[in-house]
């Protein structure tokens, strides 16, 4: 496992083997823990990995499915298969909306090609996927750096505060909400992150805390409830979170907590930022409202880190594994194509 990680992408949560018909992911499960490569080498063993959470985080769920694809073609490139596939993959997580983004873009590279060309076109056309993700990622960290910037003249270490992983291990570098981070820590700037623990699968404990000590950027590991109390006694500038699927008006669904914090961002004056790819962005619904949330087994509440029961046999369960914070509690949307208002997200990516 690497324990010191210097520049952008020294460790790669995914890796394509195109020599061995195959991709190599980590299983984020075994996070922080063990540092265990996994080949997926069929479009079974792809909607495995992302259905168990070997692979998460919506832009590296995205580029899983989009090789799982791929290899499902090198099997069959028939029209069924390709079908079947889709669905089959489409079908492993609900709200992440680059999944089907990255499925349909494929699908739409591939269709009208004879079968003997399928797999190779949907393989390169992962490959794009996944090298765009690493240049829309550092052009996020880019403009939201200069929000850091601007912080820092005024105030250092910048504290920061970020809910789940929307980091280098939820993409195919850098991250969304971490990129910024990132670039911060390497330009010098001296930052801060309170990285709260995300109940109930802990991926800030278990997975932002292991990036960011892999980077070397100070951070301090706090339970969900105490984000609110530390905005109250002005211990944080910013909050930095990332996001699942963003509606046309603005509106951001991320991972479950993440309303609570724009909550008491809004009223403690902290300003409030989603970093998202334009690939999160679903423009076929309105708002909030329309975007499908996740509903996940009872266990993960009902047994603390997998194992140690926390409630009488039997209790009822609710388990919504996201959350949508209205467009208004947000102070603007980080893209890579620069920083708006939620409400203006059409301003940078007019139709
Ligand atoms: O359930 P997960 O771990 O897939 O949820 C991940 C998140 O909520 C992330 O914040 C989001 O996908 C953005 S990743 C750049």
């Amino acid at each position: 496992m690497p324990t010191s990680v210097a520049g952008a992408i020294d460790f790669h949560p995914l890796r394509p083997r195109p020599e061995a018909d195959a991709i190599e992911i980590v299983d984020q499960t075994r996070l922080p823990h063990e540092w265990l490569t996994v080949r997926i080498a069929t479009a079974d063993e792809a909607a495995h990995a992302i259905r168990t959470m070997q692979v998460r985080g919506a832009p590296l769920i995205g580029a899983t499915a989009a090789y799982g694809l791929a290899l499902a073609l090198r099997a069959d490139a028939s029209d069924a298969n390709l079908g079947a596939a889709r669905a089959q993959l489409l079908a492993t997580r609900p709200t992440a909306v680059n999944l089907r983004w990255a499925l349909d873009r494929c699908v739409r590279a591939v269709e009208s090609l004879p079968p003997s060309a399928r797999a190779a076109a949907a393989w390169r056309e992962a490959d794009a996927i996944a090298a765009e993700d690493v240049t829309t990622n550092r052009a996020i960290g880019e403009h939201g750096l200069r929000l850091i910037e601007h912080l820092a003249a005024h105030t250092q270490p910048v504290q920061i505060l970020t809910h789940c992983n929307a980091g280098a291990l939820a993409t195919l570098a850098f991250g969304t909400a971490t990129a910024p981070i990132y670039l911060a820590h390497e330009a010098g700037i001296t930052v801060h992150v309170w990285v709260s623990e995300t109940r109930p699968r802990l991926q800030g404990a278990k997975l932002t805390t292991w990036e960011l000590r892999a980077r070397g950027v100070p951070h301090t590991l706090i339970v969900d409830a105490a984000g609110a109390a530390l905005m109250r006694q002005g211990r944080v500038d910013i909050v930095l979170v990332g996001a699942d699927r963003v509606a046309a008006n603005g509106d951001v669904c991320n991972k479950i907590g993440t309303y609570e914090k724009a909550l008491a961002a809004k009223d403690n004056g902290v300003p409030f930022y989603a970093a998202v790819p334009s690939t999160t962005i679903d423009w076929t619904i309105a708002d909030g409202a329309g975007i499908p949330i996740e509903e996940r087994a009872a266990d993960e509440v009902l047994l603390l880190g997998g194992d140690a029961s926390i409630a009488p046999p039997g209790t009822a369960v609710a388990n919504p594994a996201f959350d949508v914070t209205p467009a208004r509690l947000l102070t603007g949307i980080i893209t890579e194509r620069g920083v708006c208002a939620p409400g203006k997200l059409r301003t940078l990516f007019p139709e």
